[in-house]
C-alpha cells in the first residue's frame, strides 16, 4: 500500500472544543442577530472566522518566549529581529508595530497624500481603508482571470501589466508615489503573484519612478507557489525564493499574525534609509519607540522563530496540502468553490450556491448562517455587506464576486476537522433548493459594517 501524506508535526498541548445542538446554535445566532461576529467563540465548533493571529505556536516557537529581552532600548530581542530581516527578505532597516494596519499606517503618514493614486492587485480593506482616510484612491489593477471563479490560472494574484502602464500614463507621475502588491492577493482567494509579474511590475514602477511597496502577510504561501508552479524555482528553496521576491521590492509591510504564525504583531521593512528614517517619526509617535514598537521582546523572538518556520518547505507542504485537501472533498461533491484554491482559504462562490437568492438579500451571509446552523462553522461573509455602501450615493456596492472564506488556521486542526467541514458544506449543498431567500439588514453602522450589522432571516 502507498503510504499517505500525513502532517510533518505532532501535537504538544491540546484546547477542548465542545459541541452543540442545532437547537443551542439557532437561539445563539438569533441573539447575535445573525451576525457571527457577535458569537462568542465557545459557540463556535471550528472557526473558520480567520487565519489571523490564530495559528499554533511551535514548542520552539514557546520557548523562544521565555528568553525574550524586555529593555526599552535595544534589546537583544530587537537586534534578532533586524538580523532576521535582514537575512530574510534583505532589508537593512525595519521598523517592529503591533499589526499589520499598524505597519500601513505609519508607512502610509510618510507616502501618500491627498489626491494620490495607489494602484495595487485588489488592496486589502484595511490597505484600501488607510488610503481612502488619507483622501487618496486605490485602484485595482488585478488580471481579469482573477474575477472568474472557474477559469485556471497558476497565478491570479498577478497584477496586469497594461492597467497598471494606463495608470501611470493617464495621472500625473507624482501622484502615484507606489504600488502595492499583496502576496498572496487575499481579496482575490488567497491567490499568488508569480516572480515575473512581481519582476515586471517593479521593472515598470521604478521607470515611472514610484516604489514597490509589498503587503506581505502571506509571502511564504506565495513563495511556496512559487516553487511549485513556476518554471524554474522547483528547486530553490523557500528562503532562496523569499530572497529574490524581495530583491524587486522598496519596502515591505507585514502582518505577522498570517504567515509569522504569532498571534500579534506586524513590521516594515525598508531598503531605503531615508524612508526608514522619515517613517520612525510616526512609529515613535504611533506604535512605541523604534526597537519595540508596539511589540514585547518575548513577541518579536516568537516571531523571528516563526518566520523561519513557516519558510521551511514541510511546513508550507503540511499547511497547503491541508486546504487542497479539504478543497478536493468539496469539488467532489460538486460544491462551486473559487480555482485553483488559494493559501490560506477556500472562497466559495456564493452565487452559484444558491441561484436563486436575488443579490439584494445578502447571498454569502445567507450561506455564512447556514453552516453555522448545520454545524458550528464559523465562516465570513466577503460579499455586499462587506463591500458597504458607496461613500457618495449610499447605494450598496455588489462587488464582481460574492463569497464565503473559510480560512485554515495554522496547525490548528486535524484533516479530521476537514472531513467534518467538508460534511458540512455538502449537507448544506444538499438542500441548497429549499432556500430561496437571503437576509435583511436591521441596523448597520455608518461605516464597516460587517462587524456590527444587525440581521434577519428572510
Ligand atoms: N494585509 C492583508 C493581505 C491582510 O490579509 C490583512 C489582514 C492585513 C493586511 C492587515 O493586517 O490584521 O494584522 O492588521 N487580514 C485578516 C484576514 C484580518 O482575516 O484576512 P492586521
Amino acid at each position: 500500500m502507498e503510504l499517505p501524506f500525513a502532517e510533518l508535526y505532532k501535537i504538544k498541548m491540546v484546547e477542548t472544543i465542545k459541541q452543540s445542538t442545532r437547537e443551542q446554535r439557532e437561539q445563539w445566532l438569533a441573539e447575535a442577530y445573525n451576525n457571527v461576529f457577535n458569537l462568542r467563540s465557545e459557540y463556535v465548533f471550528i472557526d473558520l472566522l480567520t487565519d489571523s493571529g490564530t495559528g499554533a505556536m511551535s514548542d520552539k516557537q514557546w520557548s523562544e518566549m521565555m528568553v525574550g529581552d524586555e529593555s526599552y532600548a535595544g534589546a537583544s530581542s530587537y537586534i534578532k529581529m533586524k538580523e532576521t530581516i535582514k537575512t530574510l527578505f534583505g532589508f537593512n532597516d525595519f521598523l517592529p508595530t503591533h499589526q499589520g494596519r499598524a505597519a500601513e499606517n505609519v508607512l502610509f503618514s510618510v507616502l501618500v497624500k491627498e489626491g494620490d493614486i495607489i494602484p495595487g492587485n485588489s488592496h486589502f480593506d484595511t490597505t484600501k481603508g488607510h488610503i481612502e482616510f488619507r483622501k487618496a484612491q486605490a485602484v485595482d489593477c488585478t488580471i481579469d482571470e482573477a474575477f472568474d471563479t472557474t477559469v485556471y490560472h497558476p497565478f491570479k494574484g498577478n497584477l496586469d501589466l497594461n492597467k497598471l502602464t494606463k495608470v501611470f500614463e493617464e495621472n500625473p507621475l507624482e501622484k502615484i508615489p507606489m504600488v502595492i502588491v499583496t502576496v498572496t492577493n487575499n481579496t482575490s482567494g488567497g491567490q499568488p503573484v508569480s516572480m515575473q509579474n512581481l519582476k515586471e511590475v517593479s521593472a515598470l514602477t521604478h521607470q515611472f519612478g514610484a516604489k514597490v511597496v509589498m503587503d506581505s502577510a502571506r509571502f511564504a504561501e506565495n513563495a511556496y507557489f512559487i516553487k511549485k508552479r513556476e518554471e524554474g524555482y522547483a528547486d530553490k528553496t523557500i528562503k532562496e525564493i523569499v530572497k529574490e521576491m524581495y530583491s524587486y521590492t522598496d519596502a515591505m509591510t507585514m502582518s505577522s499574525k498570517k504567515d509569522a504564525i504569532v498571534n500579534m504583531g506586524g513590521f516594515i521593512g525598508f531598503s531605503d534609509r531615508a524612508l526608514y528614517e522619515k517613517a520612525s517619526v510616526y512609529n515613535i509617535m504611533f506604535e512605541g519607540f523604534v526597537t519595540y514598537g508596539g511589540m514585547s521582546g518575548r513577541d518579536m523572538n516568537a516571531l523571528c522563530q516563526g518566520l523561519d518556520e513557516a519558510t521551511e518547505f514541510d511546513y508550507l507542504d503540511t499547511r497547503i496540502r491541508q486546504v487542497e485537501y479539504l478543497a478536493d472533498k468539496l469539488l467532489a461533491h460538486g460544491v462551486p468553490i473559487l480555482q485553483p484554491t488559494g493559501g490560506h482559504a477556500i472562497f466559495i462562490d456564493a452565487t452559484s450556491f444558491f441561484p436563486e437568492i436575488p443579490k439584494e438579500e445578502f447571498i454569502a451571509q445567507r450561506l455564512v448562517v447556514e453552516l453555522y446552523l448545520e454545524a458550528g462553522l464559523r465562516t465570513v461573509e466577503i460579499g455586499t455587506i462587506l463591500a458597504d455602501r458607496d461613500p457618495e450615493t449610499r447605494e450598496n456596492r455588489y462587488p464582481k464576486l460574492e463569497l464565503v472564506r473559510l480560512a485554515i488556521p495554522r496547525r490548528v486542526y486535524t484533516n479530521s476537522h476537514m472531513d467534518y467541514i467538508a460534511a458540512a458544506v455538502c449537507n448544506v449543498f444538499d438542500r441548497r433548493k429549499e432556500i430561496t431567500r437571503g437576509m435583511k439588514i436591521l441596523k448597520e453602522a455608518p461605516i464597516m459594517r460587517h462587524f456590527t450589522v444587525e440581521l434577519a432571516r428572510l
